[in-house]
């Protein structure tokens, strides 16, 4: 062992000053263009041709294990002959197999000419290729700047100095010889870290015990340093979600081959793991392979693994468990009485339930079997007698977990297909009364054959249907498409042809936000419609689509929008709904017109109280809002309010959502559970509400700047010695509204431009509604049905609880800070752009400026002392 560190040290420190060789080859911190290396060339030193300074790491094209078939051009942590990084991690090559290095960068061939991979086109031409101390591979242009680096292209390791940015993932390999690939991936989120397979989360890092969390701030990446893991925002300055580990020099963060994330050190030789997770073995999505059943093991760490009753062992133990006599499958175009659903034993649950929202609550059983039924991608489904839950399982099947904390209320079922000779009583979720079914009759290795043939169709299909989406081929969703997708209750279909000529080709824009832009047309029957246009509609099938598009289409309600129609065209998506001449209820409150009298205010608030009761309660499936602002509450004649985009999250992409999530939040509507991991649920839009109900009273927005002409008559009309008004702050109302509150002056929250036409008693009753709408504890708010109540009078006024909003302290700042890095990064789409066609022209509407806040200040300090 001493020798061995004696030669080690004595390597290193010949390599600290000058360029080396190797068994007789000779390397250098350097590699210069025109440079070839394959395995076989370097194959003295095993592949390796570029160390790094000092020896820590080498690039080298290697052969992981023991196998002699797969090559990658790596990055190596010399020491511990770890694999940091590979570049043709999906397309290997063989030993003869060439990595070259031009003036146009990288590429990697395999020996018979075949492209493998190269570094994407640079900026400029490449001077030299170096690997840093660090373990970054570097192409350098002419002065010494990067082009390219590997740190930017995680595969599954991140090391000391490398930064995982927001939205960027790592993703596990196959296996340790083959690195494709694989099917778990470890992405940062704006206020996590998550693992998922096929999409489905399995674990998150905040609900780790060890995760210590502020989440004060939205995240923007995630590093590794000698002391710990950290979640960092606003650029590296605030620490989102810290995990403080022992200090040592050298450790990694992977993403493993079993789907387990860990973080561990390099001491004295060896690997220490120093954290992991998920630690719980029956959480990781494949324990068991599909349907498994998994069971903590009583005498060991390993989970234990059987099949759910009702299902037997598949023939090759890799592939999990099988249904008796049934297949899995869901064909295309299957008739739904070719659907039955197995019930799972109880006491069972599923890894992703813990992390997921129900599909759709407040139904009941056979609602949430429909909605299986009808979407190709579910495979089964949970659900929640109590609540009404219904989780969806999507696109694969992993193991099924055996838990003794469950309770009987929930229920699993897994979509089962019924042979094709068999009609009527499938799909009633019984699964005593399996259908005899054909294949019954053929021997056990005809069902695995007849799976397996399924599945190959069915990924057929899925890769066809993929293809199509990529060529975005224009006419697939024509009228027989369509027919296949009989929903009750659509609304009319338009085909795009009519819609073009209604608009003009989308010739008038009226406005614009984070679903996309909205243009003015008018139909052949003369009725104006208001057009919108998806921008990214999230990948859902046209069914799924349907599906949404039937449900928001059903809904009628004086103080909702109406639904007219839709139309699918191509990967394109309009919704048709009817036109609301008065606009967005933004412009009257915060624009420079004459001001809302009182009255008119109190009737919106009471009408949009009205539409979000009925979303919430009033119709057959319950819908939660998510984006409740004065944007999307519309105006009718005589100052009915009509909410709109309701229902709408669903039908776009994760990541628009969530952008769309971020820019509520730097708006202010956004309740603190989108921040949390609670629940999001109709108290969430009850939170919006009552910071909309706040903007109401003050006619101002309630994050906002405070400038000199509002500020005498507005604010400090009860503060003593402000007059000089010479401070120019940020305003947080809510914060000021709980203080007035507390002293009884609701008056002087009232919007100045009333001039006094409101009394103080009215005020206090739409404050204290509010106030206790932002509670905190979604619990304490009332629901939407209770503020119709308090509005209309039937109900007595609540007292606001002060306990549950002294967070509005800590919120309204965070907001500030926020709307501070949004200011700086401001995307096209981020900032509302309202167009108005008026008289013929067309003008835009300011409704930036008051809702940017560049610091904070405290009430005491805009109120002055007192
Ligand atoms: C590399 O080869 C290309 C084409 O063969 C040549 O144009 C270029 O000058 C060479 N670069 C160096 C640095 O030798
Ligand atoms: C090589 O350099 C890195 C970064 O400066 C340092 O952390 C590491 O300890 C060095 N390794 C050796 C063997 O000196
Ligand atoms: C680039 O870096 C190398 C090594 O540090 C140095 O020798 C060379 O002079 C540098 N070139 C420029 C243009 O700075
Ligand atoms: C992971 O990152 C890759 C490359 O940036 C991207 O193509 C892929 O969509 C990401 N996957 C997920 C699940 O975020
Ligand atoms: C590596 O894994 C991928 C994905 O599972 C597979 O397609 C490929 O054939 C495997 N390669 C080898 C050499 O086993
Ligand atoms: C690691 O990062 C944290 C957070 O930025 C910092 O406080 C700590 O000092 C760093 N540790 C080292 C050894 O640099
Ligand atoms: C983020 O920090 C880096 C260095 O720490 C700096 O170069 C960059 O300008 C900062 N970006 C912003 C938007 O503040
Ligand atoms: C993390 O460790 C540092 C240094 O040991 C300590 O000062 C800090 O309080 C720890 N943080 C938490 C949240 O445990
Ligand atoms: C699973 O199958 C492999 C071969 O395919 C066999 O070696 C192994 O023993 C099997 N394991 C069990 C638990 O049956
Ligand atoms: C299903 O298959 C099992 C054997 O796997 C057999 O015992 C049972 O009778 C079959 N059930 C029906 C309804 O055919
Ligand atoms: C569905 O069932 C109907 C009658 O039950 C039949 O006419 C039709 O062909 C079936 N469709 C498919 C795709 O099997």
């Amino acid at each position: 062992m001493g020798s061995f560190f004696f030669v080690f040290f004595f390597i290193i420190s010949f390599l600290n000053s000058y360029p080396f060789s190797v068994s007789g080859a000779s390397f250098s911190e350097f590699i210069y263009p025109n440079f070839t290396a394959s395995h076989f060339s370097f194959v003295d030193n095993n592949g390796a041709f570029l160390f790094s300074r000092n020896g820590t790491f080498k690039a080298s094209i290697y052969n992981p294990e023991t196998q002699e078939t797969n090559f990658y051009l790596c990055v190596i942590h010399v020491e511990s002959n770890t694999i940091i990084w590979s570049a043709n991690r999906d397309s290997p090559i063989t030993s003869s197999g060439e990595m070259d290095l031009t003036m146009a960068g990288i590429s990697v061939t395999d020996s018979d000419g075949d492209f493998k991979w190269s570094t994407p086109q640079l900026q400029a031409t490449v001077l030299a290729l170096t690997l840093t101390d660090m373990g970054n591979l570097v192409l350098l242009d002419q002065s010494n700047g990067s082009l390219w680096e590997s740190f930017h292209y995680p595969t599954d390791t991140i090391l000391i100095g490398q930064r995982l940015l927001i939205g960027a993932n790592l993703s596990s390999a196959v296996s340790g010889s083959n690195l494709s690939t694989g099917d778990y991936r470890f992405v940062v989120t704006g206020s996590d870290a998550l693992l998922q397979w096929h999409q489905q989360k399995y674990w998150q890092l905040s609900m780790d015990t060890k995760a210590y969390i502020n989440l004060n701030y939205v995240v923007d990446y995630m590093a590794i340093n000698e002391t710990g893991l950290y979640l960092f925002g606003r650029n590296g300055s605030v620490v989102v979600i810290l995990l403080n580990l022992s200090t040592t020099s050298f450790r990694i963060a992977k993403l493993g081959i079993s789907g387990q994330f860990s973080v561990s050190s390099f001491s004295s030789g060896k690997w220490v793991q120093e954290f992991v997770g998920p630690i719980d073995g029956c959480q990781i999505p494949t324990s068991c392979h599909k349907m498994g059943l998994c069971s903590a093991s009583s005498t060991s760490n390993a989970p234990e693994c059987s099949c759910p009753s009702g299902f037997h062992s598949a023939s090759q133990n890799i592939s999990g468990c099988l249904p008796n006599n049934l297949s899995f499958l869901c064909q295309l175009h299957s008739n739904s009485s070719d659907i039955s659903y197995m019930k799972l034993g109880s006491g069972m649950e599923y890894f992703s339930l813990i992390f997921s929202q129900p599909e759709i609550y407040g139904v009941n059983y056979s609602v949430c079997q429909d909605l299986c039924s009808g979407n190709c991608a579910c495979l089964g489904i949970f659900y929640e007698n109590s609540s009404g839950s219904c989780y969806v399982l999507e696109n694969e099947l992993g193991s099924v977990i055996l838990s003794n904390t469950v309770e009987d209320d929930l229920q699993g079922y897994i979509k089962v297909l019924v042979g094709p000779t068999t009609d009527s009583n499938g799909g009633n979720g019984d699964s005593k009364s399996f259908p005899t079914a054909a294949i019954v009759l053929l021997p056990f290795t005809g069902i695995f054959l007849l799976a397996a043939l399924g599945f190959l169709w069915w990924k057929r299909w899925k890769f066809n249907e993929s293809e199509e989406r990529k060529l975005g081929h224009q006419n697939s969703f024509d009228s027989d498409d369509l027919d296949d997708f009989r929903i009750p209750g659509l609304p009319q279909k338009y085909n795009y042809k009519e819609l073009e000529l209604a608009t003009e080709s989308f010739k008038t824009q009226i406005g614009a936000g984070g679903f996309g832009a909205v243009y003015k047309g008018t139909l052949p029957d003369k009725t104006v419609v208001a057009v919108k246009k998806i921008t990214n509609p999230s990948n859902q099938g046209k069914k799924e689509f349907c599906t949404e598009i039937a449900v928001i289409g059903n809904i009628h309600h004086v103080n909702l929008v109406k639904l007219r129609g839709f139309c699918a065209h191509g990967r394109q998506r309009f919704l048709v709904y009817e036109y609301m001449d008065r606009g967005s209820l933004d412009r009257p409150l915060f624009g420079n017109g004459p001001a809302l009298e009182w009255q008119e205010r109190f009737d919106i608030a009471l009408g949009t109280a009205r539409g979000l009761a009925y979303l919430h309660g009033g119709c057959e499936h319950k819908i939660i809002h998510c984006d409740v602002k004065p944007e999307n509450i519309l105006l009718h004649d005589h100052f009915q309010a009509k909410i709109s985009d309701f229902g709408l999250s669903k039908l776009l992409t994760p990541e628009q959502s969530s952008l769309f999530t971020t820019m509520r939040g730097t708006r202010g509507y956004l309740a603190p559970e989108w921040l949390t991991n609670s629940a999001i649920s109709e108290k969430t839009d009850v939170y919006s509400f009552g910071m909309v109900l706040l903007e109401l009273v003050r006619g101002r927005k309630n994050c906002s700047i405070r400038s000199n002409s509002h500020t005498s008559n507005e604010i400090n009309s009860g503060g003593a010695n402000n007059s000089s008004s010479s401070v120019i702050g940020l305003f947080y109302f809510p914060l000021f509204a709980l203080e007035m509150h507390e002293q009884g002056r609701y008056l002087e929250l009232a919007d100045p431009r009333l001039e006094g036409r409101v009394s103080n008693k009215e005020v206090e009753k739409l404050v204290r509604i509010a106030l206790c709408c932002v509670h905190e504890e979604p619990a304490l708010r009332p629901s939407m049905a209770t503020v119709v109540g308090m509005l209309e009078g039937g109900l007595p006024l609540p007292q606001p609880r002060v306990e549950s909003l002294i967070f509005l302290r800590f919120y309204g700042r965070r907001f500030t800070e926020a709307s501070m890095v949004d200011e700086e990064n401001r995307r096209s789409d981020d900032q509302l752009m309202l167009y108005q066609e008026e008289n013929g022209t067309r003008s835009s509407i300011v409704t930036t400026g008051s809702d940017t806040c560049f610091s904070f200040m405290s009430s005491q300090q805009i109120s002055g002392p007192r």
